[in-house]
């Protein structure tokens, strides 16, 4: 009897925090790999964790081979509702050593997870376990291990698969568009908006954010929520996923925008606009990727982006190199180029959407990339050429996505963007990560 109101406390508690909390993740760049890892903690007792951000992928993988102990992990069953629902495609029948081993057991239910550099796949077993993130309140981390999901789904992988991956990173944190990604089982658990939020960070230093499980607010140690100034546009279904293993009519896990045109000080880059449309075979379109450190524009595009960006600069005084630094196709003499707090005064690009009024704007900061060494020391436009059969015509790279807010919202499948925050003031190494010490200072 004394226990009732004891309870109906506790479960209010529960319900008033998982409606104001979201949970939270640092995003960390690896400037030797241009990498974007996340930390989170896995297992039991929970070990923190580093694992390769990859916006595109279905789910997550890491190494059971290499120090895997935990008390909680389990396996799915091949016969089981849970992994018919994950598409797989085969069902291991290991016979299993004494005792329980995560990457070895009888009867389970087998994936095949991939290394989006590499484009190698290994096949190994689902595995169910513990993993634990900070929880926000959208302006600044409230505990460090506060949002639990204890049955997080993710793939066994053998220790090869880590080949080209920074140091220290463990596995992979997909954040695609499928029923097991790591932001779709967040909300799933904790019974959060199917809405996450990434802000990548080019400081060497300090991380910038993904929300998990929230719509807003977004607060980057200013006075003003990010949420409130978003634009929007339709996330597009590409029928035809691109996995090393395909799986049969599957269509694509990463996300795709309608890009139609792009500008650049205010001029519009002649491109076919058919390489713009995802066909049916999955061909063409822009999609964002994590894992390609600069946009990779397919071949004519590029040399139509080029011409007009050097023109346009031209108009700026500005003169191109005669030697540039690859990967690049187009540089300036450090000298030559004043700074703004957008970056270096250039031409601006802007990438149109669905209508006029729906663009994204890259200023200096993301548009070019700095080369300091003893041969060189320039700017260059951060672009790369795709080749002329790119499978995708534009891919939005790490380093135009760098002190952008990007908001995606998969129960209204559309992309809300701010383009730089910069603008505002603001960077994403502003998020307040520390409860109490560690000063944040905007640059
Ligand atoms: C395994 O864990 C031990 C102790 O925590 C650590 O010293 C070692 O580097 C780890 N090995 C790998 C490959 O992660
Ligand atoms: C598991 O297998 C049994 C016998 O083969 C079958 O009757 C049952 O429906 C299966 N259960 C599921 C969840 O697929
Ligand atoms: C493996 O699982 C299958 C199907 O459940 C069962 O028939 C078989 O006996 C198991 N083998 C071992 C060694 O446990
Ligand atoms: C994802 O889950 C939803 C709801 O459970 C289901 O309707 C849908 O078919 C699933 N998608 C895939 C690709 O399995
Ligand atoms: C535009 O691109 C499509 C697909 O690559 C190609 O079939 C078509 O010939 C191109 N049109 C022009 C005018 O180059
Ligand atoms: C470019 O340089 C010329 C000659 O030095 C000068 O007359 C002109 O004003 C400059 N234009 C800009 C936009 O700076
Ligand atoms: C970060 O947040 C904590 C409270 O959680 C606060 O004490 C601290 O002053 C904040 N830091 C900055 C730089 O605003």
């Amino acid at each position: 009897m004394f226990l009732l109101p004891f309870l109906v406390l506790t479960f209010s508690l529960v319900f008033v925090l998982s409606h104001q909390t979201a949970l939270l993740a640092p995003i960390t760049k690896d400037h030797t790999t241009h990498q974007y890892t996340i930390q989170a903690h896995l297992k039991t007792p929970l070990q923190p964790t580093k694992l390769l951000l990859h916006l595109g992928a279905s789910f997550s993988w890491l190494d059971c081979y290499q120090n895997y102990t935990s008390s909680t992990f389990s396996h799915v069953p091949c016969n089981s509702s849970l992994c018919s629902s994950l598409h797989s495609l085969a069902c291991s029948n290991y016979y299993s050593p004494p005792g329980p081993d995560p990457a070895c057991a009888n009867d389970t239910c087998a994936l095949f997870p991939e290394n989006p550099l590499t484009r190698k796949a290994t096949l190994t077993n689902a595995l169910l376990d513990s993993l634990a993130l900070p929880t926000t309140d959208g302006s600044t981390q409230l505990s460090q291990l506060g949002g639990l999901v204890p049955d997080f789904l993710f793939s066994c992988s053998q220790t090869s698969l880590l080949q080209g991956l920074a140091k220290g990173v463990a596995g992979l944190a997909a954040l695609g568009r499928s029923n097991f990604s790591l932001p779709v089982q967040v909300s799933r658990s904790l019974s959060l908006p199917r809405y996450f939020a990434l802000c990548l960070s080019g400081s060497r230093s300090l991380p910038g954010p993904v929300f998990l499980g929230s719509s807003g607010p977004y607060f980057f140690n200013s006075k003003i929520d990010l949420s409130k100034s978003l634009i929007y546009t339709p996330l597009i279904l590409n029928p035809v996923g691109s996995t090393v293993i395909t799986y049969y009519l599957q269509p694509s896990d990463e996300y795709f925008i309608g890009l139609t045109l792009i500008k650049v000080n205010g001029k519009a880059v002649p491109i076919n606009a058919s390489l713009l449309t995802v066909d049916e075979n999955g061909f063409g379109g822009t999609k964002i990727s994590t894992v390609d450190p600069y946009t990779v524009l397919e071949t004519s595009i590029y040399k139509a982006f080029n011409d007009l960006f050097v023109k346009e600069a031209l108009g700026l005084n500005l003169t191109v190199t005669a030697n540039t630094v690859e990967p690049f196709g187009v540089c300036y003499a450090g000298k030559d180029i004043m700074s703004t707090r957008v970056g270096p005064a250039v031409p601006t690009v802007d990438l149109v959407m669905q209508s006029d009024d729906v663009f994204w704007r890259v200023f200096g900061s993301n548009s070019m990339v700095r080369i300091e060494r003893s041969d060189a020391d320039v700017w260059c436009l951060g672009f790369v050429d795709g080749g002329p059969h790119a499978r995708t015509s534009v891919v939005i790279g790490g380093h135009q996505l760098e002190d952008n807010l990007l908001q995606f919202d998969l129960e209204s499948k559309r992309l809300g963007f701010s383009s730089s925050i910069l603008v505002k003031g603001t960077t994403c190494a502003n998020f307040n990560f520390t409860s109490t010490s560690s000063k944040r200072i905007v640059k």
